[in-house]
């Protein structure tokens, strides 16, 4: 079993910078048999980030998507973007140890990759840690409820 929705699809978005590799997330995660929906972007045309990053992080949030990859330049815009958005835990992973680590202490949601700082082979093995990890819960949980009643109470 795993930790997200299988019923539901893998939400997916990039900007130019991130496209190449969202391209290569997407035919992986579908030759491996999960679903995506793909938020763009569709090419290498230049284009802001949070366009793209917002969309596929409230697919996540509203539960149209079971989890969500974001990748930009550095992977930093997109996680700031994704973080926004209430209920979105994004990790910025630029290794399998820090994806392991999101995963089992963060219960991370959202996965955020340079598309400049990470090269194919490494944003895969990334990739399926992360998929495959799952939340440890125990004293990370209080610290997931502080998050959550800061957003409460910013009213995000
Ligand atoms: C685009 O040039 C670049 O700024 C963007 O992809 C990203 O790295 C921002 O965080």
């Amino acid at each position: 079993m795993s930790w997200f929705d299988p019923s539901l699809p893998i939400g997916l978005a990039s900007d130019h910078a991130g496209f190449a590799l969202k391209e290569k997330v997407k035919e992986h995660l579908v030759e491996s048999g999960y679903q995506v929906l793909d938020f763009g972007t569709e090419s290498t045309e230049r284009v802001d980030y949070p366009d793209f990053g917002a969309a596929c992080a409230t697919a996540v949030a509203e539960r149209r998507c079971s989890a969500g990859v974001v990748i930009c330049g550095t992977g930093i815009g997109m996680s700031i973007v994704a973080n926004k958005v209430r209920g979105i835990r994004a990790a910025l992973c630029n290794s399998v140890t820090e994806a392991r680590l999101a995963r089992q202490h963060n219960d991370a949601n959202v996965l955020a990759m340079g598309g400049r700082i990470v090269g194919e082979t490494v944003a895969l093995d990334i990739l399926d840690t992360w998929l495959t990890t799952d939340y440890e819960g125990g004293r990370h949980q209080r610290r997931l409820d502080k998050i959550a009643a800061l957003e409460e109470k910013q009213g995000r």
